[in-house]
């Protein structure tokens, strides 16, 4: 399949919350980061920017976006596989929507690693996303082991491969390239990397969904991402955007994050 940096892939700059920020942290940073990017004049029909703040801090994110008309989205951190039901603790993606996440982030590796789950649940949380006309954020990456003992894409194509065969042809999905060892460390992966392995899993959504889902759908680089080496990951014509860990929870450096048209060669 041709490599394409499509037109509609409007570039996707994601801030994962992780655990911090309560409620009233949230309506401070939201505010905060919408009039820092208004006031930098960023084009936002030139780039989405997205928050994924802990569940208790959706409401207080939807009330505050929506009243303010804030040209900011949102999503959550997880869902359940489950759309109700005797299910202590899950969130529905019913919730979700009704909040009016847009986003919601699957299989991030911190979840593999600490809530075991499996390629299969990441696949069933995607379709459970989808159900609910949530766009998943499906995230996949190598361990370091895995980069030793097999390179880097072999694992993250299995993880995607396996995640996205339960969903319907053309599914609205971002996917998010993260190698485990790049996530926190401060060593991010080099753009030649995340490129070549952006292009395989590129591939793998043309197999499973179709073409036209390939070329629309944004891959994201994630992994020890900051205002100095953005402007590199996204010069790669696979790389449509990226999940921001550490950095998106500091206002001016995630603002400078989405503002990386302004400072490509950097
Ligand atoms: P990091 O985290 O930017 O702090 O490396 C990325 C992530 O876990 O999504």
């Amino acid at each position: 399949m041709a490599v394409t940096s499509d037109s509609r892939r409007i570039p996707l700059i994601a801030g994962n919350w992780k655990l911090n920020f309560d409620h009233l942290q949230s309506i401070a940073f939201v505010q905060k980061l919408a009039w820092v990017l208004q006031d930098a004049r960023l084009d936002f029909r030139a780039v989405e920017v997205a928050v994924f703040p802990p569940f208790t801090d959706l409401r207080s994110v939807q009330s505050l976006i929506a009243a303010d008309h804030f040209p900011l989205v949102f999503g959550a951190q997880d869902v359940s596989e489950h759309d109700s039901g005797a299910f202590t603790g899950e969130i529905s993606g019913a919730f979700l929507k009704a909040l009016d996440c847009t986003y919601v982030i699957v299989g991030h590796s911190e979840r593999r690693a600490y809530h075991h789950e499996s390629n299969e649940s990441v696949g069933a949380k995607a379709a459970a996303a989808i159900r609910h006309s949530l766009v998943p954020v499906i995230c996949v990456g190598e361990t370091a082991e895995d980069l030793e003992k097999r390179g880097a894409a072999a694992v993250p194509v299995e993880q995607l491969a396996a995640a996205l065969s339960g969903l319907p042809t053309g599914a609205d999905i971002v996917v998010a390239y993260e190698p485990v060892w790049a996530i926190g460390s401060g060593q991010a992966a080099t753009p030649e990397q995340a490129e070549s392995v952006a292009a395989q899993l590129r591939e793998v959504v043309g197999e499973a969904l179709g073409s036209d889902a390939a070329d629309r759908t944004r891959i994201l680089y994630g992994g020890s991402v900051n205002s100095g080496n953005i402007a590199r990951f996204l010069r790669e014509p696979n790389v449509d955007g990226a999940l921001v860990g550490g950095a998106s929870l500091v206002v001016d450096e995630f603002a400078k994050i989405a503002r990386f048209q302004n400072h490509v060669g950097v």
